[in-house]
């Protein structure tokens, strides 16, 4: 079984072919971040027109890598939600077309589900119904969310941000910092040479949860205005020279720990009764949050799954993959859906 999989959600355009759920036979992803950068985040018309001129390119180029022509795809995979309305279309409408020429069937994504399907891709990863129930915890630049999974298809939003997502507090960060856009790499890079301890900023506490977030548990939701602020303050009161000021290790290094520390919080509260924690998304690269998760997994017993740093970002082999295990929307539901901009993480 070969998928060809579609991912356009945001601002990279992406295909992939892939055997069965992990095998990778190619996965190319062009990044828009260069033509972005300049406004301070995604442009979704730039995205959109960038996502048209470059997705043909871009899906030769995954058949070309892995060798296989038109004949040997047996479906199309494709990103329908959430994500940004006009970038979704591109992709959808490119899948439609495609699915319906080759005469092959079309399967829609949600692309919640396919990062929480992504550290299944490795090859020791074991397979996801050999696991039982698992928490998976999604942190991008778009969301931040932990999801109860009875199996791989079987849903439950467990906590979210009720504000900016984990990423948007790095990038927004690095913004404040005149460190450019995407702030995380940068991040995690200049804290690797500061104190995380230098400066206490607050850890994001959730009190209540306003009625969008209803039913859940304010002790496993995200918040990061707060850490935002603290930060702009701090700047305000010392404010840094640049770039090569001495002080700027310790800030970076003590901001990134408060976005890392929430994450293990709710991590740590949220893995009540469950042995396997799946985490995947742009910031599960962090490389402070990867080495903090294994520590709370090493001492709290639990078994930890990391997307691989390949599948980690926006990418098309977890559409692909996460299509070939039974995921997504199918047949003529398929073919006639629409885009699904705020689509939510439990719907398939
Ligand atoms: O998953 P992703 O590629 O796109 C979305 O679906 O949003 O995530 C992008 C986010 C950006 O906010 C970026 O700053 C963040 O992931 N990111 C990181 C790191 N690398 C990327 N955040 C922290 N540390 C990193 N090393
Ligand atoms: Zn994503």
């Amino acid at each position: 079984m070969i998928t060809l999989g579609i991912e356009t959600s945001c601002d990279e355009t992406a295909a992939a072919v892939v055997q069965g759920g992990r095998d990778v036979l190619s996965s190319v992803i062009l990044s828009q971040v260069e033509l972005h950068r300049p406004y301070g985040g995604v442009v979704p018309e730039i995205a959109s027109r960038q996502h048209s001129e470059m997705l043909p390119g871009v899906i030769d180029r995954a058949l070309t890598d892995a060798g296989v022509g038109w004949d040997r795809i047996d479906h199309v995979a494709v990103t329908y939600g959430p994500g940004l309305a006009s970038a979704l279309l591109v992709g959808l409408a490119a899948a439609k077309g495609l699915a319906f020429r080759l005469g092959k069937p079309l399967v829609a994504v949600n692309h919640l589900q396919a990062h929480i399907y992504s550290p299944f891709m490795s090859p020791d990863a074991p397979e996801p119904d050999a696991v039982g129930p698992f928490m998976a915890l999604v942190v991008s630049g778009g969301h931040t969310c932990l999801v109860r999974c009875e199996t791989l298809g079987a849903y439950e939003l467990v906590g979210e941000t009720i504000d900016d997502a984990a990423g948007e507090a790095f990038d927004k960060g690095a913004n404040l910092l005149g460190l450019g856009y995407p702030g995380g790499p940068v991040l995690d890079r200049i804290a690797k040479r500061g104190d995380p301890k230098a400066i206490e900023f607050p850890r994001g506490r959730v009190k209540s949860v306003r009625a969008v977030h209803g039913g859940l548990n304010p002790e496993v939701c995200f918040s990061y205005s707060g850490v935002k602020t603290a930060l702009l303050y701090h700047l305000r009161e010392h404010p840094l020279s640049g770039a090569e000021d001495a002080r700027l290790p310790d800030v970076v290094a003590s901001y990134q720990e408060a976005i890392v520390d929430t994450i293990i919080d709710r991590c740590t509260l949220a893995m009540d009764g469950v042995e396997t924690l799946c985490v995947g998304g742009g910031v599960s690269l962090n490389s402070r949050l990867r080495f903090k998760l294994q520590e709370l997994a090493t001492a709290a017993g639990f078994r930890l799954l990391l997307a691989k740093p390949a599948y980690c970002a926006d990418n098309a082999a977890m559409i692909a993959g996460l299509a070939a295990m039974g995921g997504g929307m199918r047949g003529s539901a398929a073919q006639s859906t629409d885009v699904v901009p705020a689509l939510s993480v439990c719907v398939n």
